[in-house]
């Protein structure tokens, strides 16, 4: 018992933090702020330098029509647009996504759910005039398709007006889109129906994936 060694300083001052709660929590708190900031300010960095892959433009009026209708009728409730990186997936689809194809989709659509296919490489798997008789019947080309028809886009016609203002508050947000290309928006939908747009956006999907699996 007499041979037993005091306690030198540094284990005096770790107890004190150890029997001290309030101190403890204080030090606890700036260990894990510094664990959190290592790990997160990379990241902040990483999500500034993603740059469009080669190819990958703004959509054009048509497309971006495409797309708003796309949304509204609330596609992607039933498709994904991201093949994971599994194996399988790529087999399937083709390469997997990259974030560098989705930096001008405002919202991006990835989405997990799949009650269909997953429709990121869908642009030119099929001519339009299958998508244009899928999207008004699905099963007159799928007979045991389960998805909706949407038979009223083909009598719907593409707002020009619309389009262009679209293009100037994503052209406001950084996508570059030049005032010629919004000047010439409504040239480029008219005359054109909502399923026109969609066609056109869906064949336009992947097209600047990288190749293979
Ligand atoms: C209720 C779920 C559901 C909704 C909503 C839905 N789909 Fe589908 N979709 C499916 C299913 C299931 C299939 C697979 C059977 C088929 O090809 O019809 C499919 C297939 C497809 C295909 C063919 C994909 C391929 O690789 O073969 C396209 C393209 C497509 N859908 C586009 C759309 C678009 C565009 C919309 C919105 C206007 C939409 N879908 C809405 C369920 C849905």
């Amino acid at each position: 018992m007499s041979d037993k060694k005091p306690h030198n300083a540094n284990a005096n001052g770790h107890e004190k933090i150890e029997k001290n709660v309030g101190l403890m929590a204080v030090l606890i708190a700036v260990a894990v702020s510094f664990g959190g900031l290592a790990e997160i300010v990379p990241l902040m960095h990483q999500a500034e330098a993603i740059e469009p892959l080669e190819g990958v433009k703004p959509y054009p009026a048509l497309q971006l029509a495409g797309r708003d209708v796309y949304v509204r009728e609330g596609c992607y409730n039933c498709h994904s647009q991201m093949v994971r990186t599994l194996r399988f997936e790529s087999e399937r689809y083709g390469h997997f996504s990259l974030a560098g194809e989705s930096v001008y989709d405002r919202p991006f659509q990835w989405g997990s759910k799949r009650t269909g296919p997953d429709l990121a490489r869908v642009g030119g798997r099929y001519s339009d005039d299958w998508h244009r008789v899928h999207l008004a019947n699905p099963r007159d080309v799928v007979p045991e398709s389960n998805m909706p028809g949407f038979p009223w886009l083909g009598g719907n016609p593409v707002d020009g007006a619309t389009v262009a203002r679209r293009m100037k508050a994503l052209q406001t947000l950084g996508d570059p889109y030049s005032d010629e290309e919004i000047a010439a928006a409504a040239q480029a939908v008219n005359g054109k129906s909502e399923l026109d747009a969609v066609v056109a956006y869906l064949q336009a999907l992947g097209r600047h994936a990288p190749r293979g699996g």
